[in-house]
């Protein structure tokens, strides 16, 4: 049984308002919905990311200022199903670059399927697969001396909190050394009607993937949430760029979760918080690198100007 998960259920749904954690989206259906969703028209984020990757592969490699006679560690948290980095890895490979490559996810699944692909794709890549959660991570990179490259992709730092994620960053500069790089990224603030049917698909699967957490905790933890009594509601408004979904209780009920004893009650509307994604500009960025010592270096856009990887040189 999984304990922080029950725990963190029964705090955020004892909370006012009512929040649950969009870590949890990510069981075996959740990384499904979300592969999903990355094809869907609306969700332009990975295509803008796959367009950096693909297309300015060689700006990538001098900005993290890589070189060929140095043995480095390729490092990437949350790394999905790796499909943008397999451009990289791609490139990195061919031209006879000396790395290995540390791709770590909450999910071991996400993780089985990437470390299987890239062995058929790219037998000469070295991958060592670390399941965990960023957090958790971040103190097992200081065991290694090697140079560090640490590739944080998919606007992925959006979905934490603004003080998580500067915590996190802080946390992230501190377990490396001198020259390591940091690829961040991130999602650019830009007009609601762009990115507000990013998270509202035309076909329903983000509305899915948002339900697929009751559903998550009805098998997990003997609850009673009916899917067809919430609906998925996203928010954002450009001034704050902030992308909020939630799910919202259509009638007066109660939910009951077995596991905890528990049950919970909903007035009619009431919220549960599930996601934010946060978007970014040069300004917010180095408001989260304040406390740190990581400095942006480099920054490549893609070509419709949607999404920037940064690059940051831990000074
Ligand atoms: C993983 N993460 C960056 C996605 C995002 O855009 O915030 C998760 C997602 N949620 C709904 N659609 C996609």
């Amino acid at each position: 049984m999984n304990n922080n998960f029950l725990n963190d259920i029964d705090k955020g749904l004892s909370n006012t308002p009512k929040y649950l954690l969009s870590k949890y989206f990510y069981d075996k259906k959740g990384d499904a919905l979300f592969v999903d969703i990355m094809n869907m028209p609306e969700y332009y984020l990975t295509r803008a990311e796959f367009d950096i990757f693909k297309n300015q592969t060689q700006n990538i490699i001098e900005g993290l200022q890589l070189n060929k006679d140095t043995f480095f560690e390729l490092i990437e948290l949350g790394a999905g199903d790796g499909t943008k980095t397999k451009e990289l890895l791609k490139v990195l490979d061919t031209e006879k670059y000396n790395f290995n490559y540390i791709p770590i996810d909450i999910s071991q699944n996400a993780l089985d399927q990437l470390k299987e692909s890239v062995n058929t794709e790219l037998p000469h890549v070295k991958t060592t697969t670390k399941q965990g959660d960023y957090f958790e991570v971040l103190g097992s990179l200081k065991q290694s001396n090697h140079p560090k490259i640490i590739l944080f992709l998919g606007s992925n730092i959006g979905n934490l909190s603004d003080a998580l994620a500067k915590d996190f960053l802080t946390k992230l500069s501190d377990s490396l050394k001198s020259n390591d790089k940091v690829l961040l990224g991130l999602d650019l603030i830009k007009s609601k009607n762009i990115v507000l049917p990013a998270y509202n698909d035309s076909q329903g699967i983000t509305k899915r993937f948002n339900l697929n957490l009751l559903d998550r905790i009805n098998n997990e933890f003997g609850a009673d949430f009916d899917t067809d009594l919430f609906i998925h509601q996203p928010e954002y408004t450009e001034e704050e760029g902030i992308a909020r979904s939630y799910l919202v209780s259509t009638i007066s009920q109660n939910v009951t979760i077995k596991s905890l004893n528990k049950t919970f009650h909903f007035v009619e509307g009431e919220r549960i918080h599930t996601e934010t994604s946060r978007k970014y500009n040069d300004t917010i960025l180095n408001s989260y690198l304040e406390n740190t010592s990581l400095k942006i270096i480099d920054k490549l856009i893609d070509s419709k100007q949607y999404f920037a990887d940064y690059i940051l040189d831990k000074k």
